[in-house]
């Protein structure tokens, strides 16, 4: 008999999340039935939307994982194979047929299976079509990234370096900062918690800012939005810095400054969800695989040790303790 370990939700998330929040539970997995396989976790993703969404209390935590199989009923997946599913916080899932996201894990040709669910899964993605679809940079352009140091933000910017435009990280901490700069070929960064992110801006990007990758929203994309220039596009991913204050809070702030930017700029600011793109999954997985191997894309990880350490990872990655994306190894 397995016995899996799950995380519930012991308390609805107020504020920044808690550990005690969440309880450690098990549960015994029953016999598969035909069209049915078991699946052991061996990398568990940490991401914040998973502070975003309101999630039921008593149920196990949202999350994609790499999982091996360890026992089928199911043509198609013999045990053995890694695949990539949504199954939450827990260390064995007994699952159906797998539709993208999830899936059998592509071939990766020898990289870290764990990729799976950043450079080469949800995260990097998220920043392939948030780049290529909506801000579609020209090459010259300045491109404005947010949460620079982390998983989507550090890919996205190599995308636009790629395409051969200026790019101007923000980030928390300076070593991440040192990190996009010297190794990842981001022109310049900004420390927010230091600078003043208006003035810094206006010296870095003394034309303006034509794209902006927007994964913040709050005060941070005020001020970013306030400087682009006309026919500018931003692609709004997420907006970190209110995920933690109510809806009500009178902290938050007007993202957009209508009158004078919007509309005398014609500026384009188009949120989206990855959601949209599942139909073009593997193309952006196969293009940033082969940006890896030319050496034009650089990927860190931060890999956390131990199925007991998934929270106080969550929680490290909110904070802006960890790098790249953030991992925990099962
Ligand atoms: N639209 C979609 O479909 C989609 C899909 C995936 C992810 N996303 C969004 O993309 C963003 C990045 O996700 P990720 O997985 O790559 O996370 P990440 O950037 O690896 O980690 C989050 C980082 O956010 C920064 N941060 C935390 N609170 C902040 C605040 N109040 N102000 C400014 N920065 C703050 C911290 O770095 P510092 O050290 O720099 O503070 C932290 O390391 C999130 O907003 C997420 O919701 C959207």
């Amino acid at each position: 008999m397995v016995v899996a370990k799950k995380y519930i939700l012991k308390k609805q998330f107020s504020g920044f999340p808690k550990a005690t929040d969440v309880q450690i539970v098990e549960e015994e997995i029953r016999p598969l039935n035909d069209g049915e396989f078991l699946a052991e976790a061996v990398y568990l993703s940490v991401d914040p939307y998973m502070r975003l969404f309101e999630q039921p209390i008593g149920q196990v935590l949202m999350g994609s994982q790499v999982a091996k199989i360890i026992e089928s009923k199911l043509e198609g997946y013999p045990v053995g194979k890694y695949v990539v599913g949504h199954f939450g916080w827990r260390t064995h899932t007994i699952s159906k047929e797998l539709n993208i996201p999830n899936q059998i894990l592509p071939n990766f040709a020898n990289m870290p299976l764990s990729l799976a669910l950043g450079a080469l899964g949800l995260t990097g993605n998220t920043a392939y079509f948030g780049i290529l679809e909506i801000c579609k940079p020209q090459k010259g352009e300045t491109v404005v990234i947010s949460l620079a140091g982390g998983a989507v933000g550090s890919h996205a910017g190599q995308i636009a370096k790629i395409l051969g435009c200026k790019v101007i990280g923000i980030l928390g901490d300076d070593e991440k900062g040192k990190y996009i700069t010297e190794e990842l070929g981001f022109d310049h960064f900004i420390n927010y918690k230091k600078s003043n992110l208006k003035e810094e801006l206006k010296k870095l990007a003394p034309n303006g800012i034509d794209c902006y990758f927007d994964n913040v929203g709050g005060q941070m994309s005020n001020t970013v939005v306030s400087l682009m220039n006309r026919l500018g596009r931003s692609a709004v991913g997420g907006f970190i810095s209110l995920y933690n204050t109510a809806t009500s809070d009178a902290q938050r702030v007007p993202v957009l400054p209508l009158e004078d930017c919007i509309v005398l700029k014609q500026l384009r600011i188009e949120g989206f969800v990855i959601q949209t793109w599942y139909s073009r999954w593997n193309e952006a997985i196969e293009q940033n695989l082969k940006w890896i191997q030319e050496g034009k894309l650089k990927y860190r990880e931060t890999i956390v040790e131990g199925f007991e350490n998934v929270m106080d990872a969550f929680l490290d990655m909110l904070k802006g303790k960890t790098i790249g994306k953030t991992i925990v190894k099962i």
